[in-house]
């Protein structure tokens, strides 16, 4: 007869100093990446009504944020532009002097080499329609005559200086595309991070507030179906025999079996992108008192890490570095 158990799992809990030991993942400021909204024509900075605490920022604060992210020790910053003119073509996106471009061009300046300056790659901010691509006369989503814009948009941001370049609007063959046009032009040094996995979901929600997006219907035929795991896979590891050199799942949260899968069998590094509903949900619960703010940020982004993600987007990068930096052990 035994009176205890056996096996004592308790015991490495116990105290702060032996939990801390143990612990078997951690957040790094330098696994973190901030998104940044860029608006044209503005000379403030305007709040996002759904995304509590993320503004839409003037081309000019973004000296003042490349500064932030470099002090507080992040791997870089992800550039969204949100134009004040969009067209069928989204011909802002491949302009030299559109918004983004310009972001690149004033950020890469501004970081000169401390922290990596990084830009969406996609369609959706700079269409009328709201779509990632441009559109067949039957108003499907024209997947080569995408890839050929895509092709002039990495050019663009790769002559405005960007380090990494996002590619995020699903189109097949999309890699290849950028970087055999990078490569042609001599950019052989610019890294490309496919979103690989990147599923339709509702979780982008704030996000078209964010940017503004006028995208009526949906996205389903070329995200993923959020019931498939295995397909995401096979995304990833299509876009790293393209030349991806960094894949990442899109969300995060939602989607954790997947990331752990893609980490499992990717040769390449494994980001993850924890979206802006997932940013929201945890927002509003907290103003609302349901939760405990800062436990529940850094609960979410280590479950992340704690699947396989080397790196992620967030759009708490700036406060959860500072917190880093005050040695607060989250979650
Ligand atoms: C495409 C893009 C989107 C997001 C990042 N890149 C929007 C979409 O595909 O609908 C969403 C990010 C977020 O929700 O935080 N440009």
């Amino acid at each position: 007869m035994t009176a205890f158990p056996t096996r004592r799992l308790r015991r490495l809990r116990q105290s702060p100093t032996l939990r801390r030991l143990v612990a078997e993942n951690d957040l790094t400021a330098r696994r973190l990446v901030l998104p940044v909204f860029v608006k044209e024509g503005i000379d403030a900075a305007q709040p996002i009504a759904s995304m509590p605490g993320v503004d839409q920022h003037p081309l000019g604060a973004l000296p003042g944020l490349v500064e932030k992210a470099v002090a507080v020790g992040i791997g870089g910053i992800m550039l969204f532009g949100v134009p004040a003119v969009r067209d069928a073509t989204g011909s802002g996106a491949t302009d030299p002097g559109g918004i983004l471009n310009r972001a690149i061009a004033v950020a890469a300046d501004a970081a000169a080499g401390r922290i990596t300056v990084q830009a969406d790659l996609c369609l959706d901010e700079f269409t009328d329609h709201g779509h990632c691509g441009v559109l067949a006369a039957d108003g499907s989503v024209d997947n080569d005559a995408t890839l050929e814009i895509y092709a002039q948009m990495a050019l663009a941001q790769a002559g405005a200086g960007a380090d990494i370049l996002g590619l995020s609007g699903m189109m097949d063959g999309q890699v290849a595309a950028c970087r055999a046009a990078l490569d042609a032009a001599g950019y052989s040094d610019v890294v490309i991070l496919a979103y690989s996995a990147k599923y339709a979901s509702a979780f982008y929600g704030p996000f078209r507030d964010a940017v503004e997006s006028t995208l009526q219907g949906d996205r389903r035929t070329y995200q993923l179906d959020p019931a498939n795991g295995r397909e995401g896979v096979q995304e990833v590891l299509a876009d790293i025999d393209e030349g991806a050199d960094i894949v990442m799942v899109k969300p995060a949260g939602p989607y954790l079996d997947v990331l752990a899968e893609v980490a499992s069998v990717s040769d390449v590094p494994v980001w993850a992108y924890q979206v802006s509903g997932e940013y929201a949900l945890i927002e509003h619960a907290a103003a609302a008192g349901l939760i405990d703010r800062e436990r529940a940020i850094g609960e979410s982004l280590v479950g992340i890490r704690r699947a396989g993600a080397e790196a992620i987007l967030t759009y708490w990068a700036l406060e959860v570095a500072g917190w880093l930096d005050e040695g607060k052990v989250l979650a």
